[in-house]
C-alpha cells in the first residue's frame, strides 16, 4: 500500500464514549517499523492534539481522496487542508452551545417586566434586573479581544503566536512520552527539544529544575546533584498545599527555557521563542513531603503595551479539569489588582483557554452582579467600568462575557442586565463546585515598575 502524503480518508478512532467512528483524516507522514507501516493522521474536524500514528487496518482505503490542487495555496491559519486549531468536537459544542460566537443583538424587553421591583416573575422565569449605567456600550466589536480566532503573528509572548514555521516537522508530535516526577505525560504537540531526544521512548525531566535527560540513569545521577525541591525564584503565595513561585526569565534562564519547552508540548498555537528575559513565570505547585510539585504555570510580560496579564497558561494534563486552570487565571487577576491595572490574556486563545476564561469571567462577573443591593427600592446600578475595576478584567472581556451570557437588554434608552432564574441557579450550582480559590491575604507580591529599570 502506498499513500500520498496529504491524502484524506476515513480513519477508525474511538470517541469519548468508546464508540467506533470514522472521521475524515489527512495523512501527514508514513513510517516503516520492522516492515510494518504506520501512518500519522490528523482528523480534519478535531484538534491537532488528537493526531496519532495508526496501523493500516484503521484506514478506509476505498474512500481515499487525493489532495486537490487548489488546496496547496497557503491558508491564513496554517497548512493546506488542515485546521491546526480546530477544537475537539465535544469542546466546540460546549464552547458555542450558547451560540455566542458573535455579538448578540440587543433585545427589547416588554414594558411589564420593568415594574419597580428587583425580583420579578416574567414568563415563568424569575428575573432580576440591574441597570447598566452606560449610555453607549455595544458599538465596539468586543469579540475581537476575547475570542479564539487567531490574530496576525506577533512576537509578544515567550511562546509566540506565529504559524509561519508550521511545516511538516512542527505539525507532528515529536516526543512520545515525558516522565516528570510520578507522572507520565503524553505530549499533544511538537516541542523543539533536541532532535536526538525525539527517538527516545521516554524523555526524563527533573520535576524540580525541569532539566531534560535521555535516560532514567542520567536522571538518577542528576537527582543526586540537584538540590532543588521547588521551582527557583520567590514563593509569593502559599495557602494549604498550594504555592506560587515567581521566576524572572532573565535571572533563571535555564529553568524558564525548560519550562517553555515542556509547555510547548501542550500549546499548539504558539511558537517557541527563546528570549525569556522579558517575562515573569508564575509556577503553581502542590506540596507534599517530597517537595513542591509543579501543577501548572502562566507567563507574563514584564511590560505589556496591550494590557496582557498572561502570555501563556497551562495546567499539566494529570491535573486538568480539576479547577487548577481557573485558579491560575484567578491568581493572574489578583496580581493585576495589586498592580491597580486591568488585564487580558494574550491572543489567540486556544479552544481550552477560551472555555476556561469564559467560565472564569462569567462566574466572576455574576458574583459581582448578584451581590449588588438595591437602594430605596430602586434597581441596583453598575457600569462596565466599575465591573472592570472591581475584577481587573479588561472592559472588552466584561462586555463580551455579558453578551455571551445574553444578559444585556435595551429598553427606553437604557441598558438593563437581566438575570433569569436559570442563570442565577446555574451560577450558584457552579460556585458550590468551585472549591479551589485564591485567598488574597496569602499573596505577598510587590509589583516592580519595569519601565523604570532600563533593561529587564
Ligand atoms: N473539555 C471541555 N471543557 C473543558 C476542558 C475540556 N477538555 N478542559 C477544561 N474545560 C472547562 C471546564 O469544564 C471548566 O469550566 P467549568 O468550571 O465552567 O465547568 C473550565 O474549562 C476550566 O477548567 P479548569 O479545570 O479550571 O481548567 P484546567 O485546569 O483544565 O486548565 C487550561 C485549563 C489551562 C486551558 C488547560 O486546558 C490547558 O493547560 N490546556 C493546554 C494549554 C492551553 O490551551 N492553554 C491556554 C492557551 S491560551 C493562552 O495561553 C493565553
Ligand atoms: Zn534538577
Amino acid at each position: 500500500m502506498s499513500f500520498i502524503i496529504g491524502c484524506r480518508l476515513p480513519v477508525l478512532r474511538k470517541n469519548q464514549v468508546n464508540e467506533d467512528e470514522w472521521p475524515l483524516a489527512e495523512i501527514l507522514s508514513v513510517k516503516d517499523i520492522l516492515g510494518k507501516k504506520l501512518y500519522y493522521v490528523h482528523y480534519i474536524d478535531f484538534n491537532k492534539r488528537l493526531d496519532e500514528w495508526v496501523t493500516p487496518d484503521r484506514l478506509d482505503i476505498k474512500k481515499l481522496q487525493f489532495p486537490k490542487k487548489e488546496a496547496k495555496t497557503p491558508m491564513k491559519d496554517g497548512l493546506p487542508g488542515s485546521r491546526p486549531s480546530s477544537p475537539e468536537r465535544d469542546v466546540t459544542a460546549s464552547a458555542t452551545s450558547r451560540g455566542k460566537t458573535l455579538p448578540t443583538p440587543v433585545q427589547m424587553i416588554p414594558a411589564h417586566s420593568f415594574l419597580p421591583i428587583n425580583l420579578h416573575r416574567h414568563s415563568h422565569v424569575l428575573m432580576f434586573h440591574i441597570i447598566l449605567a452606560d449610555s453607549t456600550l455595544l458599538s465596539q466589536d468586543s469579540q475581537d479581544s476575547s475570542d479564539g480566532i487567531p490574530s496576525a503573528p506577533r512576537m509578544t509572548g515567550s511562546l509566540v503566536s506565529d504559524r509561519s514555521h508550521d511545516d511538516i516537522v512542527t505539525r507532528m508530535k515529536n516526543i512520545d512520552c515525558i516522565e516528570l516526577g510520578r507522572h507520565r505525560l503524553k505530549p499533544w504537540y511538537f516541542s523543539p527539544y533536541p532532535q536526538e531526544l525525539t527517538s527516545l521512548l521516554i524523555l526524563y525531566l527533573c520535576e524540580f529544575c525541569l532539566k531534560y535527560l535521555k535516560s532514567l540513569k542520567c536522571l538518577q545521577r542528576h537527582l543526586t546533584k540537584c538540590n532543588l525541591r521547588h521551582p527557583p525564584g520567590n514563593e509569593i503565595y502559599r495557602k494549604g498545599t498550594i504555592s506560587f513561585f515567581e521566576i524572572d526569565g532573565r535571572k533563571n534562564k535555564a529553568y524558564s527555557q525548560n519550562l517553555c519547552l515542556l509547555a510547548k508540548c501542550f500549546l499548539d498555537h504558539k511558537t517557541l521563542y527563546y528570549d525569556t528575559d522579558p517575562f515573569l513565570f508564575y509556577v503553581m505547585t502542590e506540596y507534599d513531603s517530597k517537595g513542591f510539585h509543579i501543577v501548572g504555570y502562566f507567563s507574563k510580560e514584564k511590560e505589556s503595551t496591550e494590557d496582557y496579564n498572561v502570555a501563556c497558561i497551562l495546567t499539566l494534563p494529570p491535573y486538568q479539569r480539576r479547577g487548577y486552570g481557573k485558579l491560575l487565571i484567578e491568581f493572574s487577576y489578583e496580581l493585576s489588582k495589586v498592580e491597580g491595572k486591568t488585564g487580558t490574556p494574550e491572543k489567540p486563545l486556544s479552544d481550552l483557554g477560551l472555555l476556561s476564561y469564559r467560565s472564569y469571567w462569567s462566574q466572576t462577573i455574576l458574583e459581582i452582579l448578584m451581590d449588588l443591593k438595591s437602594e430605596n427600592g430602586e434597581r441596583p446600578q453598575i457600569t462596565i467600568n466599575e465591573i472592570s475595576e472591581i475584577t481587573s478584567v479588561k472592559k472588552e472581556d466584561v462586555i463580551s462575557t455579558l453578551q455571551y451570557l445574553n444578559l444585556i437588554n435595551y429598553y427606553k434608552g437604557q441598558y438593563i442586565l437581566t438575570l433569569s432564574e436559570d442563570i442565577v441557579e446555574g451560577h450558584e450550582r457552579a460556585m458550590q463546585k468551585r472549591h479551589l480559590r485564591i485567598d488574597p491575604k496569602c499573596l505577598h507580591f510587590t509589583p516592580k515598575d519595569w519601565s523604570k529599570r532600563g533593561k529587564w
